[in-house]
């Protein structure tokens, strides 16, 4: 119970040094902490619908994905976790920025919660936005079997919508008997594109369709909680505009391409006004693999409109509080990822679970010395160098940084982002202010590639 004592801890020390909390931000301590218990067990689930038998999956008590975490910017969080999975596990809430004893990295951060064991995670929620949960030990086969769910931190206002839906975007490899495939840790998923599924769930089940009303405007939050998967969705018939990234507001834009492209444990928050025809259908399709293209559901519009907001002014989201990096003075550093299949990577190694590299190196442990330390304080910018054949979507814990541009070209939006999605041989550059103490995982996010050699951590001191 060290994330309950280390929590009173800091409560005993904000309340009586009272205002170094309250001149740090406003909303800090603003809001006490209700608790909630959370369970990871096993059960079972419909994934895809009555003719098929229920699938065993593990979820956050017992659903997929797990139950929807929601608060207000400013807020606390206090979750009581309980493992009930039958081996040690922990939980990273992705995206917030947090104090490093809560981010759920077992060995860097905190010891692995043992099966029956609890672990308290507590700590402020200081940006809005659309933000999810995992397990961080085991993960290909802990998330694998269903173990996510959302985390979403409401602004003081909200733009103004007619509905707030959230898609938690979910990749299963079953049998024909809907099971869960248990081949988890293979190297052949290691080394190509790591685990891809067949079967793609929206909040835990695969849908026909989803209902709309012609003339709302929704705010879509999309969360891709798949271990390997790629999504680019295209909404036929509708021109959705994207809000966020990664909980961040970005200018609204229309998506490269007309397409919503997200890599595992990325979000967007996108804008859709439901424009299409009374009693139509619009379907949603996924097209990020060409050639495996197919139909994730259906926009199943009522016959009648309502009176929505869709084509009202755009509303802005505002901005959250993070620090700007000081690019002149900024250190920098290079950062290139290697190996895989077609990388030249030696059988014998690739035998012993190093299949990827980080600046020429596979490591395997969380606990490994940090490749990079950053004084506390300090603006950096990383060129991170995808020297492979393979899509990586590399995530930075405790920050949230500038994405200023791909292949030597400045992005247009300068987005916030907490993982970015390399494409194959590409390169990108990457700002922030390595203000929050500790040692942070810097990973892939394909959890195959994670655990075979592309992680490493930047420690802040
Ligand atoms: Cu979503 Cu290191 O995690
Ligand atoms: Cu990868």
């Amino acid at each position: 119970m060290t994330g309950s004592t280390d929590a009173r801890r800091r409560d005993f020390l904000r309340a009586a040094l009272g205002l170094a909390a309250a001149s740090a931000a406003p909303w800090i301590g603003a809001t006490s902490a209700t608790a909630r218990v959370l369970r990871a067990n096993e059960a079972r689930h419909a994934l895809v619908g009555a003719a098929y038998p229920e699938t065993e999956i593990w979820g956050y008590d017992g659903s997929v994905p797990g139950p929807l975490l929601r608060y207000r910017q400013g807020e606390r969080l206090r979750v009581e976790f309980e493992n009930a999975l039958p081996e040690p596990t922990t939980v990273h809430f992705h995206g917030i920025r947090l104090p490093n004893a809560m981010d759920g990295v077992p060995n860097l951060t905190q010891p692995p919660i043992a099966p029956g064991a609890r672990f308290v995670y507590e700590f402020d929620l200081p940006d809005a936005g659309t933000y999810w949960y995992h397990p961080h030990l085991g993960s290909p086969e802990q998330v694998g079997r269903g173990l996510s769910g959302a985390l979403i931190i409401d602004e003081d206002k909200p733009p103004a919508v007619d509905r707030d839906l959230t898609w938690v975007l979910s990749d299963w490899r079953l049998d024909r008997a809907a099971r869960v495939v248990a081949n988890f840790g293979n190297l052949m998923d290691a080394s190509h594109a790591g685990r891809i599924g067949n079967t793609v769930t929206v909040n835990g089940a695969v849908r026909e369709s989803v209902n709309a009303v012609p003339g709302e405007r929704l705010r879509l939050r999309l969360i891709n909680a798949s271990n390997a998967r790629i999504y680019g969705l295209r909404f036929e018939g509708h021109d959705p505009l994207v809000i966020a990234y990664d909980g961040h507001p970005v200018e609204a834009h229309r998506p490269e391409g007309g397409r919503v492209v997200l890599g595992p444990a990325m979000r967007a928050d996108l804008l859709l006004d439901m424009t299409g025809e009374p009693g139509r259908r619009y379907p949603v399709i996924d097209d990020f693999y060409a050639r495996t293209a197919y139909r994730l559901l259906e926009l199943r519009y009522a016959a009648r409109a309502g009176r929505g907001r869709a084509g009202d002014a755009l509303p802005k989201l505002a901005p959250n509080r993070i620090p700007e990096p000081a690019l002149d003075r900024a250190e920098r550093h290079q950062i290139v990822f290697g190996g895989g299949m077609m990388g030249g990577g030696a059988m014998d190694k690739m035998r012993r679970g190093m299949v990827w590299t980080v600046n020429g190196r596979a490591i395997l442990r969380n606990d490994d010395a940090p490749i990079l330390t950053l004084a506390q304080g300090r603006s950096a910018v990383l060129e991170l160098v995808n020297d492979t054949r393979w899509f990586h979507p590399i995530h930075l814990h405790g920050h949230v940084f500038r994405l200023l541009s791909r292949n030597g070209r400045a992005t247009r939006h300068r987005e916030w982002l907490d993982t970015v999605l390399l494409a194959p041989d590409e390169r990108a550059e990457i700002a922030f202010v390595a203000d929050n103490p500790g040692g942070w995982m810097f990973h892939c996010h394909v959890l195959e590639h994670q655990v075979t050699g592309m992680m490493a951590v930047i420690r802040v001191s």
